[in-house]
């Protein structure tokens, strides 16, 4: 309730110019005054996204997946049927929207006390992107939505007060919660082995100093290594009560230093060959609170895309970047796509090789 009077608040705002927040240089004086508390400012921007999410049924699915949740926290065990309908809706979004507009979906600023719902939302829409990217059945890709939307089951287990911490874990309570992924393959007692084996090794890291049973590099299977990429991306994007949100382009950046030595290199190239081109012509806030749109994306320089601004191209840098997604609510997932005379025809050649040779590999990797 106290979240929907404030949602309709917000809405009042959004009335009286909240884009304007942002966008104009006139704004008044109470617009001048969110601006200077950032994080409250985001706060705000995240509860009016709902325009999206509402047009695309991802609020629907959002409070199904809090109610899939819920049981599970309260009775530590999960309702099969349930956890199928949440998948198969992720599933059908996948193929009703384009990857552009899913994108805007997981990159939306959220309210950070929906993180819990959104997260397992997210990881499931984030693996079966890769599952679509990389060519896999319907039937690969459905289990990849699943062990997604599944794999944090097992924090159900976990105290409270650790799994809540709004700060930096101990030393101790970052063992506690290590604890979530093996949990997870226990709750998990009634599903297949892909499902729960992938749930409990979604920490592993390719050079063995992942939890829990610090397996090396394919030791880790296949649906692990997608929800690892899936997880980090959508934890770095998201705002926590301890953290900012952190922009695609500087998350993809952060994804490709981890190539080899914690995530899987070919997976990571397929993210980040993928992802550049769904994020052109989506507006996003820049570090001086403007919004700019992307223009375009530098593969050498992923951090700092060509930002359309003021009516000029100018190339964002570490003075002038990206902080997060701006989604509007006309926000249209055919804006933005690259087309064959602009100078990203390279980058979609390079894109269309990468993505067969990484099929490959997949494939033989099985
Ligand atoms: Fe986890």
């Amino acid at each position: 309730m106290y979240q929907e009077r404030n949602a309709d608040k917000v809405r009042l705002w959004r009335g009286t110019g909240i884009n304007r927040l942002v966008a104009d240089d006139d704004a008044d004086s109470s617009d001048s005054m969110l601006e200077k508390i950032p994080h409250l400012n985001n706060q705000v921007e995240a509860m009016v996204n709902n325009a999206l999410e509402d047009s695309t049924g991802y609020t629907k699915t959002k409070e199904e997946t809090r109610e899939l949740l819920d049981y599970i926290y309260s009775n530590e065990t999960v309702q099969e049927n349930t956890a199928h309908s949440v998948s198969e809706e992720l599933t059908n979004k996948l193929e009703e929207y384009e990857p552009s507009k899913i994108l805007s979906l997981i990159n939306a600023l959220a309210p950070i006390d929906e993180y819990l719902y959104r997260h397992s939302m997210n990881v499931g829409l984030l693996n079966g992107l890769i599952g679509k990217w990389s060519n896999m059945s319907a039937d690969e890709i459905f289990n990849l939505v699943l062990i997604g939307l599944l794999h944090d089951c097992g924090k159900a287990l976990i105290p409270p007060p650790v799994l809540n911490a709004p700060r930096k874990l101990t030393t101790v309570e970052f063992e506690v919660m290590k604890m979530h992924a093996i949990y997870s393959y226990d709750i998990l007692s009634d599903f297949p082995g892909t499902v729960r084996i992938a749930a409990r090794s979604h920490h592993e890291k390719l050079n063995g100093l992942g939890y829990p049973y610090k397996f090396i590099g394919k030791e880790i299977p296949l649906e692990a290594r997608i929800t690892a990429i899936s997880d980090i991306y959508d934890a770095m994007v998201s705002q926590r009560s301890y953290k900012k949100s952190q922009s695609p382009f500087k998350v993809l950046d952060e994804l490709s230093k981890l190539k080899g030595t914690e995530l899987d290199s070919d997976l990571v190239d397929l993210y980040v060959k993928n992802m550049p081109k769904e994020l052109i012509g989506k507006e996003v806030v820049m570090s001086n609170g403007k919004i700019g749109v992307v223009h375009s994306i530098n593969y050498d320089d992923i951090v700092y895309p060509v930002i359309s601004y003021g009516g000029r191209e100018i190339q964002s840098n570490e003075y002038w970047y990206c902080t997060h997604m701006h989604i509007s609510d006309d926000d249209d997932a055919q804006s933005g796509k690259i087309t064959p005379n602009e100078p990203q025809t390279a980058y979609q050649t390079q894109e269309a090789q990468t993505q067969t040779t990484v099929h490959r590999l997949l494939k033989s990797a099985r």
